[in-house]
C-alpha cells in the first residue's frame, strides 16, 4: 500500500518523469515518505549522506554557518524541488543544511536506488545537470548582486526574486521575515527593516494584508548597479557635494557623522528620501 503510494508521487515529480514504471518501482522501493513540522532539519550541513530528498509540499531553507553561528540563506525551496543530490554524487559532506520553514511532506530516496537510476537512465542525468546548471546560475547571481548593489539594490532583489505577477502586480505571497531577508542579503536585521520602512515610506511597496507585500514596478530601478538617484543631494555617493539649501529632512538623515557635514566631504550615513538609498558607506 504504501509502496503504491510512493509510487504514485514519484510519478508526479517532474525529475523523474519519463521513468518506466519498473525504474519507479524499484525508485519507490527505496523510498520513504516524512512529514516533518516548521523548523525541523531534514540535512545537516558537514554530515555524510544517505539519500535524496524531493519535497512535495511545504517550503525549506538550504542554509550555511560559520562556527560563531552567523547564517547565510542559500536558496529556499518549494514543492516538486529536489536536494541531498550533491553528497550523493560527490561523497562529500552534505555542503549545506536543509531546515523546513513550513511543515513539509517529502520523499527521502535512499542512495542505492538513487545512483541504480542515475546509471539506468541518461534522461535523469540531464535533468540532474540541468539542476546544477540552474543552480550555478542562480549563484552567480547572488554574487554579482552581493558584489555591485547597495543594500536596497539587495533587498529589491530578494522581494522581486520571491514575487509572482498577479494582474498588472508584482505580489509576494509568501510572507518573508526580515530575518530571513537579512540571511539572504548578507545585513543585519535592523538594516533590512530601515530599508523596507523607506521602501515603503517612499510607496515602492505597499503592504497587504496576512503579510503579502505588493511590488511597484519603480523598485525594479534598484537592480541597476549604476542607477544614479535623480535628486540632486543624494547621498548614495560617499563623496557627494550638497547643495546649498537642500539639505535632507531629519527623517530622511537619521544620522550624520561630523565628517559628513560640508559639501564633498565624505558622508558616513544617511538615508536619501528620493531614492530612498543609503550612503555607499553605510549599506
Ligand atoms: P547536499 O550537499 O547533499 O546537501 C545539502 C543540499 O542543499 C545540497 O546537496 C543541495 O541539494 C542543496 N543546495 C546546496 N547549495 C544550494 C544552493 N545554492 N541552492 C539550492 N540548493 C542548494
Amino acid at each position: 500500500m504504501a509502496q503504491d503510494e510512493n509510487k504514485a508521487f514519484l510519478k508526479r515529480v517532474a525529475l523523474f518523469s519519463g521513468l518506466t514504471d519498473s525504474q519507479i518501482e524499484r525508485l519507490a522501493a527505496g523510498s520513504v515518505r516524512r512529514s516533518f513540522p516548521k523548523g525541523r532539519t531534514i540535512v545537516a550541513e558537514g554530515e555524510p549522506s544517505q539519500s535524496l530528498y524531493v519535497l512535495l509540499s511545504g517550503r525549506a531553507k538550504v542554509q550555511r554557518s560559520d562556527t560563531e553561528g552567523k547564517e547565510v540563506i542559500l536558496a529556499v525551496l518549494g514543492p516538486g524541488e529536489c536536494f541531498g543530490e550533491m553528497s550523493l554524487i560527490d561523497d562529500a559532506p552534505r555542503s549545506a543544511s536543509v531546515i523546513t520553514i513550513e511543515s513539509c511532506d517529502f520523499m527521502s530516496i535512499n542512495k542505492e536506488s538513487f545512483k541504480a537510476i542515475l546509471l539506468s537512465s541518461p534522461e535523469i542525468c540531464m535533468r540532474i545537470m540541468k539542476g546544477l546548471v540552474k543552480r550555478l546560475r542562480e549563484a552567480d547571481k547572488k554574487i554579482e548582486t552581493l558584489a555591485l548593489l547597495d543594500v536596497y539594490g539587495r533587498v529589491a532583489r530578494v522581494l522581486l526574486d520571491f514575487s509572482e505577477q498577479v494582474g498588472n502586480d508584482r505580489v509576494v505571497r509568501n510572507k518573508l521575515p526580515r530575518q530571513e531577508i537579512a540571511k539572504m542579503i548578507g545585513a543585519s536585521r535592523e538594516m533590512v527593516s530601515r530599508v523596507m520602512k523607506g521602501l515603503e515610506v517612499e510607496g515602492y511597496i505597499v503592504p497587504m494584508p496576512e503579510g503579502k507585500l505588493m511590488l511597484r514596478e519603480k523598485l525594479s530601478n534598484y537592480l541597476s548597479a549604476s542607477s544614479p538617484c535623480s535628486s540632486s543631494w543624494c547621498w548614495s555617493a560617499t563623496t557627494r557635494a550638497i547643495p546649498a539649501g537642500r539639505m535632507p529632512s531629519s527623517r530622511a538623515r537619521p544620522a550624520i557623522s561630523a565628517a559628513g557635514s560640508g559639501p564633498g566631504s565624505p558622508i558616513s550615513c544617511c538615508t536619501c528620501s528620493a531614492c530612498p538609498r543609503t550612503c555607499s558607506r553605510c549599506s
